[in-house]
């Protein structure tokens, strides 16, 4: 019995769906804890690129039953647009079952997300405007729709006239849009329930069952430490947990179950949206690590913020999710730049902190203390070991395990399934 929980350790797009997708075809479930279609999974099979939004990466691996946990939040139209996107291409999403109690993200979630985005003028988050937030914020209110309430239309009509009441009067007077006409809603949400209905399970039971048995659960975050609403650098995060507590939590799965807390991280640091980032790079290299890198975000076509890598965050993500392993991914990237400088703690006003600082505004101040290590030239992408790789890769990568507070168990080389160097199996633990 296996219960691994994956989580992003920085700011996202660390890698998650390639580690997921290397593991997934050895574990029976592959479960998304958090989070919605805000996400953006790559995983490069072969020649083919699939990019996972709202799906669990391990929707791709035949073996292992995908399932989306009670703590996601669910946009139908998004989720049958990725179905059909990935039935076209081969792919087999049969196995797909959703929780009973998955909150639904609706029309006015999206246009609620957008709206107070714009009020908020320069103190904007850039959301992905996916209404990822208005529906967790409706969870937490006690108005919400769940993937249940499909089953029963009586209820599904009174929920949607109790959301509505406040709703509307927000839409109209406060933000001057039109009002949802609760009619038009319940026919949206009924519109897919055919095709949702045979998908909803009794998740928890379902997962906890498997563990009994003795089968292997990955639980699959969306998202990052940093975007953590209560760990990360709040209020420029997302709205949901993404860290390792909050995947027992969104799936159900108590936390003595779990056998591997598996951390992953970018050799280097990168972030999309707003919000403070010490080790951002402004020059050349922040150019240099976007265009090699291929820093786009798949969600919304933004570049991403680039910096170097960051040990004190690294040490902080090791603590606050109890990593067992991190899996450090693009290590190719930093191939031939010369010398990569790694923060090692920072300075915050004159004082030196090798800590997250307590304070929002102490971490906005923090400027990076730097230690540097010499890169290596020679072409790393078909290392498949570690001593395969240049002595000044392996003393980066060991430099870094110092400093993060936990064991490196995997390294990424590339972007392919097999590009990856495995020093401990996280099923072996
Ligand atoms: P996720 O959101 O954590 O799943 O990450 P994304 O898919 O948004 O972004 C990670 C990007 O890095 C994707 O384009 C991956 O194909 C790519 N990638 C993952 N691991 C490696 C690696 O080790 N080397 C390189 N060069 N690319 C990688
Ligand atoms: P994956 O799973 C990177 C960021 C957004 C924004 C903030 C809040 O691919 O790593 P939201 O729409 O969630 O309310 O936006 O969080 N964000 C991500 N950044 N990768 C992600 O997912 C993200 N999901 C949300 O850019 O700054
Ligand atoms: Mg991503």
């Amino acid at each position: 019995m296996a219960a691994i929980v994956l989580v992003g350790a920085q700011w996202g797009d660390e890698g998650k769906g390639k580690a997921t997708d290397i593991l997934g075809g050895r574990v029976d479930y592959v479960v998304k804890p958090n989070g919605g279609n805000n996400a953006g999974h790559t995983v490069v099979v072969g020649d083919s690129k699939y990019e996972l939004k709202l799906l669990p990466a391990g929707v791709l691996s035949p073996s292992a039953t995908p399932v989306i946990g009670n703590g996601v939040v669910v946009n139908l139209e998004a989720l049958f647009e990725e179905i059909d996107g990935l039935e076209a291409r081969g792919a087999d999403t049969s196995k797909l079952r959703i929780s009973a109690n998955a909150h639904l993200v609706a029309p006015y979630h999206q246009i609620l997300d957008r709206v107070t985005e714009r009020f908020l003028g320069k103190r904007a988050i850039g959301t992905t405007g996916r209404g990822i937030g208005p529906t967790y914020a409706d969870k937490v209110s006690r108005v919400g729709i769940r993937a249940q309430d499909i089953l029963d239309e009586s209820i599904l009509r009174q929920k949607i006239e109790a959301a509505l009441v406040q709703k509307n009067q927000t839409l109209v007077k406060l933000y001057n849009r039109n009002a949802i006409d609760p009619d038009a809603m319940f026919d949206y949400f009924m519109s897919y329930a055919e095709r949702l209905k045979p998908m909803i399970v009794d998740s928890v039971t379902m997962l906890n069952n498997a563990l009994d048995e003795g089968k292997h659960v990955l639980m699959e975050g969306g998202q990052a430490t940093m975007l953590d609403v209560d760990h990360g650098t709040y209020p420029f995060v997302t709205s949901s947990n993404p860290t390792s507590g909050g995947a027992c939590v969104g799936a159900g799965i108590g936390p003595t179950r779990i056998t591997s807390s598996l951390g992953i991280i970018k050799a280097y640091t990168t972030r999309v949206g707003a919000g403070p980032f010490p080790t951002e790079l402004f020059d050349k290299w922040g150019e240099y690590l976007q265009t090699v890198g291929g820093e786009v975000g798949v969600n919304t076509g933004r570049k991403r913020r680039c910096g170097w890598y960051d040990s004190v965050l690294a040490r902080y993500a090791s603590q606050v999710n109890g990593f067992t392993d991190l899996f450090v991914t693009k290590l190719d990237v930093l191939t031939g730049i010369g010398e990569i400088p790694i923060c090692v703690a920072y300075d915050v006003d004159g004082v030196r902190h090798d800590t997250m600082p307590m304070t929002q505004s102490e971490f906005h101040h923090a400027v990076p203390i730097y230690e540097t290590m010499p890169a290596w030239d020679e072409d790393i992408t078909g290392c498949r070991t570690f001593e395969d790789l240049p002595g000044k890769a392996q003393d980066y990568i060991n430099r870094l395990e110092e400093l993060s507070g936990c064991r490196i168990s995997y390294i990424g080389v590339g972007p392919g399934r097999d590009q990856t160097i495995v020093l401990h199996d996280v099923l072996d633990n």
